[in-house]
């Protein structure tokens, strides 16, 4: 027990696409909070809705018990941006009907459970004199300043599940199979499930593709008697784009949804091979269900030392992996830049094209 540790209270928030381990974290930050630091702990709902509603949910050891292996987070989340201009109301700004809302419920920090877009917020209201500690979570694994986040395990385990059972399938109808994953602007859910699964081809964001050369990889294959299995992540696009794949509909960060990619591949390839080709969209059952052991042990970690800080009063930071040590780096660093495959990474996964 901790007795040189003066009381606080602390929010807890989940914001953005949910994940797998969101509420390990969760747990783990109220069971050392509790037990260590003799803190209290306010939910807010649903991102940061909550702060700026005011929509609270009460979080306690009790609360927190059992949701270990729960997949998506029992505090709710959403993409809500208290930065754009409609989150102004009677003329206070998000930001400020944020700090109204924290000092009348007595909140003396927040601990934020988010990807690129939460932390960017956080980083944004900390300038602004709130007390926040970040924690980096994104099935994509795109955020800068950590090796990884949790999720992203998760998702590339159901990724290159669903890749073994088409392989056979693909096999008994001798048809190509299209399997388009998640990954919005990086390709690390690809890499990883097209790698781990034997894929014969992968297509990533980062690299803009020739269809011509999928469909000369797709031939290969038959030829060899076996079907092939390309992989696309959801943001992957051909060098002769000459339209926008998916829907023009925004979030509220500005970002399109994505989704279309592998219909169009199978659609090229048939045209183009003569070969049946087929395409699965993974979508959000890579988001959804129980996590990894290796996702559960990094959320918890991550919630330990994310208290840590709140206690130290490092705040403007994030709690981040590097190597197997959990550190701590500036909240800024984490969304400055998106941590993109490097070419050296996709090129160890050519080598088993075609
Ligand atoms: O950022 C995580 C992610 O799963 C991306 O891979 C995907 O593009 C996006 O979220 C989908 O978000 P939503 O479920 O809000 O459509």
């Amino acid at each position: 027990m901790g007795t040189s540790v003066l009381p606080m209270r602390v929010g807890v928030l989940t914001g953005g696409g949910d994940c797998p381990g969101l509420n390990a974290v969760i747990r783990a930050v109220v069971r050392r909070g509790v037990q260590d630091y003799e803190f209290e702990f306010v939910g807010f709902r649903d991102g940061w809705r909550g702060p700026l509603e005011g929509d609270t949910v009460p979080l306690d050891v009790q609360s927190v018990r059992g949701i270990l292996p729960r997949g998506g987070t029992i505090l709710g989340s959403s993409r809500t941006n208290p930065l754009r201009p409609d989150a102004v109301d009677g003329g206070i700004s998000g930001v400020e009907r944020i700090k109204d809302n924290l000092s009348g419920l007595g909140v003396d920090a927040l601990v934020v459970i988010g990807g690129e877009d939460t932390l960017g917020v956080a980083t944004r209201l900390h300038e602004e004199g709130i007390s926040v500690v970040g924690v980096p979570k994104t099935i994509d694994n795109d955020l800068g300043a950590t090796d990884y986040t949790f999720g992203f395990d998760t998702a590339v385990n159901i990724a290159m599940e669903a890749i073994d059972r088409l392989h056979t399938t693909a096999e008994s109808h001798h048809r190509a199979l299209i399997v388009e994953v998640m990954g919005r602007s990086a390709g690390w859910i690809a890499l990883h499930a097209g790698l781990a699964g034997g894929a014969n081809v992968i297509l990533i964001p980062e690299k803009p593709f020739s269809i011509e050369k999928v469909c000369a990889y797709v031939q290969h294959r038959f030829q060899t008697r076996y079907a092939p299995i390309v992989v696309v992540a959801e943001g992957a696009h051909p060098i002769e784009e000459d339209s926008e794949i998916g829907s023009q509909k925004l979030d509220a960060f500005g970002h399109i949804r994505l989704g279309g990619v592998g219909q169009m591949l199978a659609e090229e390839i048939e045209k183009r091979t003569g070969k049946e080709a087929r395409c699965t969209v993974l979508g959000h059952t890579q988001r959804g269900g129980t996590p990894t052991a290796f996702d559960r042990v990094l959320a918890t970690r991550f919630g330990v030392h994310a208290i840590c800080a709140v206690r130290d009063g490092a705040f403007g930071t994030m709690v981040a992996l590097r190597g197997t040590d959990i550190v701590r780096v500036p909240l800024a660093d984490a969304t400055r830049e998106l941590k993109l495959v490097p070419q050296e990474r996709y090129a160890e996964a050519e080598v088993f094209f075609g």
